[in-house]
């Protein structure tokens, strides 16, 4: 509709503006009988969105790629608690198109320019009934939708309860879906791969492993939701990307139409999100895309992320890191430095307690890895379970577990970080709140200031167990906002954040990019204590989670049978070693560990030299070939050197892959170092059994075959020779 209200030009509410559009709706209520329509392409014209204010004023909104229909009408709305139905009775009394095509350079990325191009629509809404006013904005970019709400300053709309988001994606077919359970506490399962109409997120219910679970419903999941649709020749993934100031959303499928409403996680009190005007939710994101590839390169989420809020960011160094914590998760050693329970922090005396024998984190161990670090070129080294209070710090509802600033008796933190210094490594601070945030927020400052004393620089938070306040989840409206607080705190202290346990990422590390990575997802330390990754795990996760932002999954396991350890341990990484290679460079991230012991690096000192050549920031990403739950490879160009690096992963499937190099500079000749799967590895059977080639004069010409066998990998160094 291309009406009188254009030439307002009026978007984002002056006063007068507001007069108008009472005006206007009182005029129209009664004859606003037919529907409002209006159209949205993308830049290439392949996505179109159709927007509808129907008769009876619903708003709904549908997508079209190329002839295809993706979303039916689906509708959209808010409704608010104790207030007047929203679901219907709008009239649009402006809109408004823009456009944007510009690109920005990320502090750190998979590329070193990005692309931002899209279309935009905004409509401002009135409510008859009520006299209030919304505003809707639609973005088609070429590989996806986005849309959120805004709630402008208004005179009779100021503090609000949401009760229910009512954005409905109505997918057109019974696609495969890769799903994990809606849980408001946590992102840690395995993905099921089944039909939109067999989504029983029940079915997860038996993962006694991870601590906290609270499974939202049967037909609930986590987003990123990635469908596989048509042919094998749509890839869809339903998200929402900067998340602020409201809770996390997940998505209820209607296992019979497919049609999937936006589900609020809420507080224990019902409630989803509190809220004041003006506000403007998060963006709601389907990205489309023909290639499954597309979505891997898909940078809609970031984009639709505000800029940077740290201006000066030389600080902000991506890195790569080693620690004492395998050695907790795998080798028997302990976080807690005693074997009682019963701690009060205030009330024990530490160097009266007897040690178990089995602390990992002592002065000693700590020197073995910063020397490791000094002598292999890693920035960092992690530290767990330095601090006290890990006698009795999980599982108890607890408040006062830890205090952040006080280390066990037998590890010295002056020396520690004394001698860090002298062999220029960095200690990494570990914050694990065990879900207690009161007391960590009470405690924040003093426990920075803590870092400030030594020589901290970077931090990993925890946060394992039901949340403190009670009233919350680790999905919840107020804990969204503890997280985005704990980057801003950090921000201003320089310090850089790896977050464990955290609302799954969706692109806020571009506003703050200290928060270099999130786990937020099942992690490799599954493989310690549980039934594990399936081997498909790591081709999943970069087309679901990993969409949101950088995970820390932690690499680079090489001793893959726990049994080395314990010969009664039944468990081990469900991957070849060369695989766990090969993650470096599919599973992006600017914070990566190198995160099996030194020892055994020590044992294979030539698979080694890859973590330690592998770069984690890069001027440029290619995704040669890869299909969701089967395989994928990856090459990417170091951002500081004219080197290229591929990584190429399968699930439980031998495979071969035929990579055309076509990406490398012409006229230039490399070296390429393959680091393979032998020819009888195998995840299960044969696990640790790799080898090295060398192959000289490869060019962009060139075509390069890896061989990868069941649950294997190939990681691939590329050196510029000339
Ligand atoms: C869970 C984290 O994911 C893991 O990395 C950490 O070692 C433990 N919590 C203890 O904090
Ligand atoms: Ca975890």
């Amino acid at each position: 509709m291309h009406n009188i209200f254009n030439y307002l030009n009026l978007v984002w509410f002056p006063r007068i503006f507001i007069f108008f559009a009472f005006l206007i709706s009182f005029t129209f209520r009664t004859e606003n009988l037919t529907a409002q329509h209006y159209a949205l392409s993308s830049p290439d014209k392949n996505l179109n969105s159709e927007i509808k204010i129907t008769p009876d004023g619903s708003i709904t909104y549908s997508l079209t790629f190329k002839d295809r229909k993706v979303l039916n009408p689906g509708s959209l709305g808010l409704n608010l608690k104790n207030q007047p139905d929203f679901s219907n009775g709008f009239l649009a009394v402006s809109e408004e198109k823009s456009s944007q095509n510009n690109s920005w350079e990320p502090v750190w990325g998979e590329e070193s320019t990005i692309i931002n191009h899209y279309n935009q629509l905004e409509l401002s809404l009135s409510h008859a009934q009520t006299d209030r006013v919304i505003h809707l904005q639609f973005r088609l970019f070429d590989d996806g939708l986005a849309f959120r709400y805004h709630f402008p300053r208004q005179s009779n709309l100021s503090y609000f309860t949401i009760a229910d988001e009512l954005t409905t994606f109505n997918l057109m077919e019974n696609h495969t879906a890769f799903w994990i359970p809606g849980d408001y506490d946590t992102n840690e399962y395995p993905y099921f791969t089944t039909k939109l109409s067999e989504i029983d997120a029940t079915r997860a219910q038996h993962f006694s492993e991870i601590g906290v679970k609270n499974i939202v419903g049967e037909n609930v999941v986590q987003t990123p939701l990635t469908m596989i649709g048509g042919d094998k020749d749509l890839f869809i993934s339903i998200h929402e990307a900067a998340l602020k100031g409201y809770p996390a959303m997940y998505a209820d499928v209607d296992r019979s139409t497919f049609s999937v409403k936006a589900e609020l996680a809420h507080d224990k009190n019902g409630n989803k999100a509190y809220l004041q005007t003006p506000f403007t939710t998060p963006w709601r994101v389907i990205l489309v895309t023909e290639q499954p590839e597309d979505l891997l390169a898909s940078r809609t989420i970031l984009n639709l992320n505000e800029p940077s809020k740290i201006e000066d960011t030389d600080w902000i160094k991506p890195q790569k890191y080693v620690g004492i914590w395998w050695e907790m998760h795998a080798a028997g050693k302990s976080w807690n430095y005693a074997d009682v329970s019963n701690i009060k922090l205030d009330q024990v005396d530490w160097d009266t307690l007897k040690p178990n024998g089995r602390h990992g984190a002592t002065t000693k161990r700590a020197k073995t890895y910063i020397d490791f670090a000094a002598d292999h070129g890693f920035e960092s080294v992690l530290i767990e379970g330095w601090n006290v209070g890990w006698e009795d710090w999980y599982g108890n509802g607890k408040e006062e577990v830890f205090d952040f600033v006080t280390p066990y008796p037998d590890f010295d933190v002056k020396k520690v970080t004394a001698y860090a210094k002298k062999k220029g490594v960095k200690v990494m601070m570990h914050h694990e709140t065990s879900g207690s945030v009161t007391n960590f927020e009470r405690r924040m400052d003093e426990a920075y200031d803590f870092m400030d004393n030594y020589g901290y620089e970077s931090v990993k938070t925890g946060y394992v167990g039901g949340i403190i306040p009670r009233s919350e989840y680790h999905d919840s409206q107020w804990m969204v906002d503890h997280f985005i607080r704990v980057a801003e705190k950090t921000a201003e202290r320089n310090i850089l954040l790896n977050s464990h346990e955290s609302t799954r990422p969706t692109g806020l590390h571009r506003t703050w990019p200290n928060w270099l990575a999130s786990e937020s997802a099942r992690g490799n330390e599954f493989n310690a204590w549980s039934s594990g990754n399936p081997p498909e795990h790591e081709t999943i996760l970069p087309f679901t989670r990993i969409l949101g932002g950088p995970m820390d999954y932690t690499p680079g396991i090489f001793q893959i049978k726990l049994d080395y350890y314990n010969s009664e341990s039944p468990w081990q990484v469900k991957t070849t070693l060369a695989k766990q290679l090969a993650l470096y460079v599919t599973i992006y991230s600017p914070l990566q560990m190198a995160a099996d012991l030194p020892e055994n690096y020590e044992r294979f000192p030539d698979a080694f030299q890859f973590i330690k050549d592998v770069p984690v920031d890069w001027s440029d990403s290619r995704y040669l070939d890869a299909f969701p739950g089967d395989y994928i490879a990856i090459a990417r160009k170091d951002k500081h050197s004219d080197n290229w690096f591929i990584g190429a992963i399968t699930d439980e499937k031998a495979r071969n892959f035929d990579l055309n190099l076509d990406f490398l500079e012409k006229n230039s000749t490399y070296t390429a170092i393959i680091y393979g799967d032998s020819e009888d590895a195998h995840w299960k059977e044969n696990p640790m059994s790799y080898e090295i080639k060398e192959l000289q004069e490869i060019t962009s010409q060139s075509n390069l075959q890896l061989n990868l066998k069941p649950g294997g990998g190939a990681a691939v160094m590329l050196k510029k020779v000339k």
